[in-house]
């Protein structure tokens, strides 16, 4: 049985206890059999959950509100987007930009991504990894909630196609440094830039990352490729 599997382990995010809009009620109740994927403890290849099943896959991990995704899938149109969220609001705010924007490059699981990942992600199939602004648990008594540790970063790797490629995005100083940290010693991918990376030309801004600049902190981006 692997680590996370029973639902014990220790959790990386707090459920919040924000209400639903109705439009976002609405899209989760009337879209969420088209868009989202039921978790499963069964694996399923990510391509085979979309319409252009050659296209590249893309693994978003804690998408927020989603608003960053819908804007990736609407310029990569050569790219399929696979997001996974535990936070219910967000899931019917990113099912309602499907709709809007008839976006079918993306697909949801929502779900703890700890067990998604696990259960139902098949070796070597993923080009990309995306975590962006993962919670940062900055108390020193919450730090092994955080979702960089060194045994999902395992899982994560043998998950990526060799050249797929890990990308985080932190404004967090002492998480950036953290993460670079279980990077490094990760076995099987390295890291192709000198320390932080540049930003991707094509990572949309997020909406804690307005938060985090308007707090006047930096973004770290780090960016590792599997050899
Ligand atoms: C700080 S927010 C960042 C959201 C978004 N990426 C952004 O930049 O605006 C982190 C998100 O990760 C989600 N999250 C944390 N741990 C998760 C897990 N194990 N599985 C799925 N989602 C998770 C939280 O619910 C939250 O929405």
């Amino acid at each position: 049985m692997g680590e996370f599997r029973d639902r014990e382990h220790i959790k990386s995010y707090a459920i919040r206890a924000t209400r639903m809009s109705a439009a976002q009620r609405r899209a989760f109740d009337e879209l969420y059999g088209q868009y989202c994927v039921p978790a499963s403890s069964l694996p399923v290849d990510p391509h085979s959950l979309f319409k252009s099943e050659d296209h590249p896959v893309y693994l978003e991990i804690g998408f927020g509100m989603g608003d960053a995704t819908a804007e990736m899938a609407a310029a990569q149109p050569d790219v399929n987007f696979l997001g996974i969220e535990v936070h219910r609001p967000g899931v019917g705010k990113l099912l309602a930009a499907i709709e809007r924007g008839g976006l079918s490059n993306i697909r949801i699981i929502h779900d703890d991504a700890l067990l998604v990942v696990e259960q139902m992600i098949p070796p070597d199939c993923l080009d990309g990894v995306l975590l962006f602004f993962p919670d940062p648990w900055p108390k020193k008594r919450h730090h092994k909630r955080r979702i960089v540790r060194d045994s999902f970063v395992e899982l994560l790797v043998a998950r990526l196609r060799p050249g797929g490629f890990l990308y985080s995005v932190t404004d967090w100083e002492e998480y950036a440094e953290w993460m670079m940290d279980v990077f490094d010693r990760a076995r099987g991918i390295e890291n192709p830039f000198e320390g932080y990376a540049p930003a991707q030309s094509w990572r949309p801004g997020t909406a804690f990352e307005k938060k985090g600049c308007a707090a006047g902190r930096e973004i770290r981006e780090l960016y590792f490729r599997r050899a």
